[in-house]
């Protein structure tokens, strides 16, 4: 696999404004009545709610389904709902507004955007594609309808290696905006024709070797989890090769891999390397178990703007919706579709 050299206009932390991690004070009683007003008001409304699983606990307790986003993209992609409540990032509303042409996508908070899909532009892409014309290209779900767009195929964390195994070998492939995505993409298919491009979750990236070994050492007896996305993923990969960290006990998995893994593992402990909104689900889907978090600072402040407020408040008005343009979501789907039919 190769580094693309990439022209970049400014860091990538410049393209994103964090928003303020908001915390919120309600009493159990009042969390349970902004429950039954939002479960009243999807009825009326005819709507679905979608929740990411790095979504607040009281929201993902609220949704009709808590998924990644592959599965969030399928649930969106077959429900007879007229609303759908995305609780979620912008780029995964997005999706659902490509894929559900006919129904209205709300997204309760505008200020739910994505680090990692703010790194590349459809400007960059197409200068990227002007340098290397006979490649495929494929964008990760994590970018903007328009990156899509101008892309052959999408992949989630959880097919990315499928997707790339399904294209021919003998043509390099660009692969975007996430380099340690890539990376775990190219050890899994063995392909080495993978052009990678520099961009990066600034919640993933946070969680390093160090963690791990130090974690291992608390606990050795763990089995390791680690998101793809995560900034450690190829010196992780490289330590279970040389034997540094134990093989058969390090996994690298998307959020929904995760959950499916811990189903079917005898290990009892294990070490999270994701955004800390996965606990709320493993804590009650595996009450017998325990998880470690490799980095607990892993918070995307992103996926908290959403709250039972702004999702009632989202409701009631029918705003924010999402909306993309026809001819951009009609490209796009070409993208996103050959992914699904892969899945
Ligand atoms: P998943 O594809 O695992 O849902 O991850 C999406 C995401 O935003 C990861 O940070
Ligand atoms: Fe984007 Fe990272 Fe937040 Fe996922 S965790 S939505 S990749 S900023």
């Amino acid at each position: 696999m190769s580094n693309a050299v990439m022209q970049q206009r400014e860091t990538f932390e410049e393209r994103y404004t964090l928003p303020p991690i908001e915390t919120i004070h309600d009493t159990a009683e009042e969390i349970r009545r902004k429950q039954e007003r939002i479960r009243a008001l999807c009825t009326e409304r005819k709507a679905i709610l979608l929740a990411h699983l790095y979504q607040r606990p009281e929201v993902q307790d609220v949704a009709d389904a808590v998924a990644d986003s592959l599965k969030l993209s399928q649930a969106a992609a077959k429900t007879d709902a007229e609303v759908i409540v995305f609780c979620g990032v912008h780029f995964m509303a997005e999706t659902a507004a490509i894929l559900c042409p006919d129904k209205a996508v709300l997204l309760p908070d505008l200020r739910a955007q994505c680090s990692l899909a703010a790194s590349v532009t459809v400007e960059e892409l197409l200068e990227w594609k002007a340098k290397v014309p006979d490649a495929v290209v494929v964008s990760y779900i994590n970018t903007s309808a328009a990156v899509k767009a101008e892309s052959d195929y999408c992949c989630t964390s959880a097919n990315a290696a499928k997707v790339v195994a399904a294209i021919p070998a003998g043509r390099p492939i660009l692969f975007l905006p996430d380099q340690y995505l890539a990376a775990v993409a190219a050890r899994q298919t063995g392909r080495s024709d993978i052009i990678a491009y520099p961009g990066y979750c600034h919640v993933h990236k946070m969680i390093q070797p160090d963690q791990v070994l130090e974690i291992f050492d608390a606990h050795p007896d763990i089995e390791l989890l680690l998101h793809p996305e995560c900034g450690c993923v190829s010196s992780c990969m490289a330590r279970a090769l040389d034997g540094t960290l134990p093989r058969d006990r390090t996994f690298f998995l998307s959020t929904e891999g995760m959950l499916r893994h811990i189903e079917q593992s005898p290990a009892s402990e294990f070490a999270v390397g994701t955004e800390l909104g996965i606990l709320h689900q493993l804590h009650k889907r595996f009450p017998e178990k325990t998880f470690y978090p490799v980095n607990p600072n892993a918070v995307c402040a992103f996926m908290k703007t959403i709250t039972l407020d702004n999702i009632i408040h989202s409701l009631e008005t029918m705003t924010p919706q999402i909306r993309v343009p026809e001819e951009i979501a009609r490209r796009a789907s070409r993208a996103i579709n050959r992914m699904l039919e892969l899945a």
